[in-house]
């Protein structure tokens, strides 16, 4: 199968990620964006206030995010709904470092309780004891917990047989009705930007496409096979994240999820501190010489210290706060300040 991004792209980029789209909602968050001027001059003083309260004013800017998504909401509901008529099972694909704002709640009620897999993906970025964590707590009769990180394939292995546990009784009834090697099929479901193209292109790349237009199946629909008597539907399920919680979105623009260009990236970045200071992984001292003083910093101030580390200044000797904002923020995307899991089960 050709790269499943790259087909995509033709036809429904738009639904698939927030970064690219171009809805109204988002356009209007842009245009609003570019009406402001880029950097509004605040005094050292203002600056250091807003951080020492940092209830951040933004929930216009917030709620346009929240609205991004409905028009796609309902054509995509059906679309899934339809395609989960076809699968015994769903695999749905979450962010290892935010297992919590990653997944949609509305899931279980969509799949009508179909048994589920859950990729904890990503896991080279998270922290490894918080990832055996989440695999313990997720794993239930109905549900199996697998940590994979497909960017490398360490873990995709594990599908096959996790999808065959999940669906041994299932398999076993179907041949006690006499069926001879039933096919069991399962669908990849997530928000966007969790992977799913990524673990798609992965398995794809060993199991070619083996049918398409069956009876029964959707047209234009193609299945492969994932093992012996697994085949996947070769077209993701798009989630939609759950925005009611502002701390869900800051999450989801903290690893990228989201875009963060409708957000203050200053204030992003100070809420990121917020974490990372209680947090204070090695790599994060490290990579920014900060003492175990400077972690008693107000997040603002922190963040004046990391852009004055990194040799970030401003006319005047300023340390240039918005460039130290986005430097962190792109870090810790890479994963440069240590494997870090933002949520605990
Ligand atoms: P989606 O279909 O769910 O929207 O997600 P997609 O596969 O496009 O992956 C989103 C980004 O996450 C991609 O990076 C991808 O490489 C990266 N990614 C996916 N799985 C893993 C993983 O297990 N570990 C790591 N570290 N990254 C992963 P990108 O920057 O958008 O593109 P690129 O780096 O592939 O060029």
């Amino acid at each position: 199968m050709a790269n499943y991004k790259n087909t995509n792209k033709r036809g429904r980029s738009d639904s698939r990620k927030p970064s690219g789209g171009r809805s109204g909602a988002r356009m209007n968050a842009k245009t609003k964006k570019a009406e402001k001027p880029s950097k509004p001059l605040q005094s050292k003083a203002q600056k250091t206030q807003r951080a020492k309260k940092p209830d951040i004013p933004q929930s216009s800017e917030h709620n346009q995010i929240i609205q991004w998504y409905p028009g796609h909401m309902t054509k995509t509901k059906r679309r899934m709904e339809k395609d989960l008529k076809l699968v015994d099972a769903v695999a749905e694909i979450i962010d290892a470092r935010i297992p919590v704002s990653s997944r949609n709640p509305d899931l279980a009620s969509l799949t009508s309780g179909k048994p589920r897999i859950v990729l904890l993906n990503k896991c080279d970025m998270a922290d490894s004891r918080a990832t055996a964590k989440w695999v313990e707590h997720l794993n239930t009769e109905n549900v199996r917990a697998i940590p994979v990180d497909c960017k490398s394939g360490r873990g995709v292995d594990k599908f096959a047989p996790a999808l065959s546990a999940l669906l041994h009784d299932r398999i076993e009834s179907y041949k006690a009705k006499g069926m001879v090697n039933p096919t069991m099929r399962v669908m990849i479901v997530g928000i966007p930007n969790v992977g799913k193209s990524t673990f798609i292109n992965r398995i794809s790349k060993k199991n070619k496409a083996v049918s398409a237009d069956r009876p029964g199946v959707t047209r234009g629909n193609q299945w492969f096979t994932v093992a012996k008597g697994f085949e996947m539907l070769d077209t993701p399920g798009v989630l939609w994240p759950k925005f009611e919680d502002q701390t869900v979105g800051e999450r989801l623009a903290f690893t990228g999820a989201v875009k963060s260009d409708v957000m203050d990236t200053e204030l992003l970045a100070v809420r990121l501190l917020d974490l990372l200071r209680e947090l204070k992984t090695p790599e994060f001292k490290d990579r920014y010489k900060l003492t175990e003083d400077d972690l008693t910093l107000q997040s603002y101030e922190l963040l004046e210290r990391i852009a004055r580390s990194r040799g970030m200044l401003i006319s005047g000797g300023e340390p240039d706060t918005e460039r130290a904002a986005y430097t962190l923020l792109d870090e810790f995307r890479a994963a440069k300040l240590g494997r870090i899991t933002l949520e605990l089960p």
